[in-house]
């Protein structure tokens, strides 16, 4: 028998992009967009074309790619929204009406009939002018249910070609979803989707529950980005469905990773290191029975393989690590140590571990040195770092380092004095190897104006990652130090060829 299949709209760039403190530009926007239809997904929401100049000109770029998802435009029940719409030459339209009596009454202060005799129109107009129609009922989770499936059954009979379901404030559970959702199925003879928020953390419990109920299309958003507490996380929905309820969708897995970092790149909304599926820590382990576990046999400690989803384990050396993920990482690195060794290595890390800080590899790499012995050479030196900042001036830093034999100067502007001396290295670095900057952290150790502060930043050459530290009570030179530390942990571990 062949599996359930159902259909993926990702609303990223519309709902996702109201997430508070977000804002993408049209280029942008293309480039998640090809990303999307790459990735698999069926439906893109592109925006609401009535938004903004920028706007209509993101979706007709969109529109216009050559992309095989269908590209619609949010538009609520407005003649004027759905030739916004129609300027941006897209295949379909969200069109959205309010049908809860707080909404009606608060929101539009209009009565059920005249809500209703909006949303036919507007359902006809779109029809008239070619488009496909997916009629959403915005609060349909706190609407009455006659109400709701009165707009339904009208949309459909002008011409609407499928219907939402939104828990516009995330208030439905697994089990009144499913009720609500098998009662819209049962009415209507069009596609159900499901609009699920987290307000509560159950939007994917609740976007599951709809499917099982007979949905055939969810609204989704990468790294669950949205209104409030978001929408439902497509990677998670995914996953769920594809990993325990034998639905199909069209997502190529392996792409999920590498969509939420360029959806993290480009709206600057950090994902948790803790997020489902895709955050940093989601195939991290450091406690010693778990890596332990993970180095026997990784299905122990994990539900599915990091690489089924395009992420990587990794193996974090803390406080709580066992000698046997220790020697792991060093038979790893291609070094044959004794057991003294590794019980030394051992201590040192978790005498490390105990200051309440992570060991970065830069930190592991040094303690290895010390004790087996190994020589390390720095390949990047700074010799001088100048930077200027204040009230009228754009933070701007000029730095000199010697890259091997060869004194190098650059500069780098910035939005501060930090970010101005990184990228003035970053430029040497980038300009000599191919090291990029993929994280960086800050915290300071002690309070008040004098705090001692610590920088860690994540450095990869595209094969490799590390991490590294620098300590300082300058914040400039904490960074900068930390930038060189990483570095010369790349490109040492690159001179000498081997694994590390
Ligand atoms: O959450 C919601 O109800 C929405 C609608 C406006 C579609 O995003
Ligand atoms: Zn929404």
């Amino acid at each position: 028998m062949s599996k359930r299949s159902i259909k993926i709209l990702d609303t990223t760039l519309r709902d996702g992009e109201q997430t508070p403190g977000v804002a993408l530009t049209p280029e942008q926007k293309l480039e998640i967009a090809k990303a999307l239809d790459e990735l698999g997904v069926d439906i893109i929401e592109a925006g609401s074309a009535i938004t903004s100049e920028g706007e209509r000109q993101a979706i007709k770029m969109i529109s216009n790619a050559g992309l095989n998802a269908e590209i619609c435009s949010f538009t609520r029940a407005l003649r004027s929204d759905i030739d916004a719409a129609l300027a941006c030459d897209v295949d379909s339209v969200h069109l959205v009406v309010p049908t809860s009596d707080l909404h009606l009454q608060y929101k539009l202060r209009k009565s059920r009939g005249e809500v209703k005799e909006m949303a036919l129109d507007a359902v006809r107009y779109a029809i008239e002018h070619g488009l496909t129609v997916e009629l959403s009922a915005e609060d349909a989770s706190r609407s009455d249910l006659t109400y709701l499936k009165e707009i339904f059954l009208s949309g459909i009979e002008e011409g609407a070609h499928r219907v939402c379901v939104c828990d516009t404030v995330g208030v439905l559970t697994p089990e009144r979803a499913y009720e609500l959702f098998a009662e819209i199925v049962q009415t209507v003879d069009v596609p159900v989707a499901a609009h699920c928020h987290n307000d509560f953390g159950m939007a994917t419990a609740n976007t599951v529950a709809a499917v099982r109920a007979g949905a055939q299309e969810v609204h989704v958003t990468v790294n669950g980005l949205g209104e409030r507490a978001g929408n439902a996380a497509l990677e998670e929905v995914v996953l769920a469905l594809t990993q325990f309820y034998d639905v199909e969708t069209r997502i190529q897995l392996k792409k999920l990773y590498e969509i939420s970092r360029l959806v993290e790149r480009h709206t600057g909304m950090p994902v948790s290191p803790t997020k489902a599926i895709v955050g940093e820590n989601a195939f991290s382990h450091e406690a010693g029975i778990h890596t332990a576990g993970v180095l026997a046999h990784p299905l122990t400690y994990e539900p599915i393989a990091p690489e089924m989803i395009g992420h990587r384990r990794r193996l974090v050396f803390g406080k709580h690590v066992g000698s046997h993920a220790i020697e792991n990482e060093l038979r790893r690195m291609g070094l044959e140590p004794t057991k003294e060794q590794v019980r030394e290595i051992f201590e040192q890390v978790k005498k490390l571990g105990d200051r309440g800080k992570m060991v970065t590899d830069a930190e592991l790499r040094a303690i290895v040195d010390a004790v087996m012995g190994r020589t390390f050479e720095e390949i990047v030196k700074l010799e001088e770092l100048t930077v200027v900042s204040g009230n009228k001036v754009t933070p701007t830093a000029s730095v000199r380092l010697r890259f091997e034999d060869k004194q190098v100067t650059e500069s780098g502007l910035g939005v501060g004095p930090v970010d101005a001396a990184i990228n003035a290295i970053r430029k040497v670095v980038e300009g000599m190897s191919n090291i990029r900057l993929q994280e960086y952290h800050v915290d300071a150790i002690s309070g008040g104006t004098d705090a001692v502060v610590d920088v860690v930043v994540k450095l990869t050459d595209g094969k490799r990652i590390v991490t590294a530290r620098g300590t300082s009570g300058d914040i400039i030179m904490a960074s900068v130090q930390a930038m060189l530390n990483g570095v010369n942990r790349l490109l040492w571990d690159r001179k000498l060829g081997g694994s590390e």
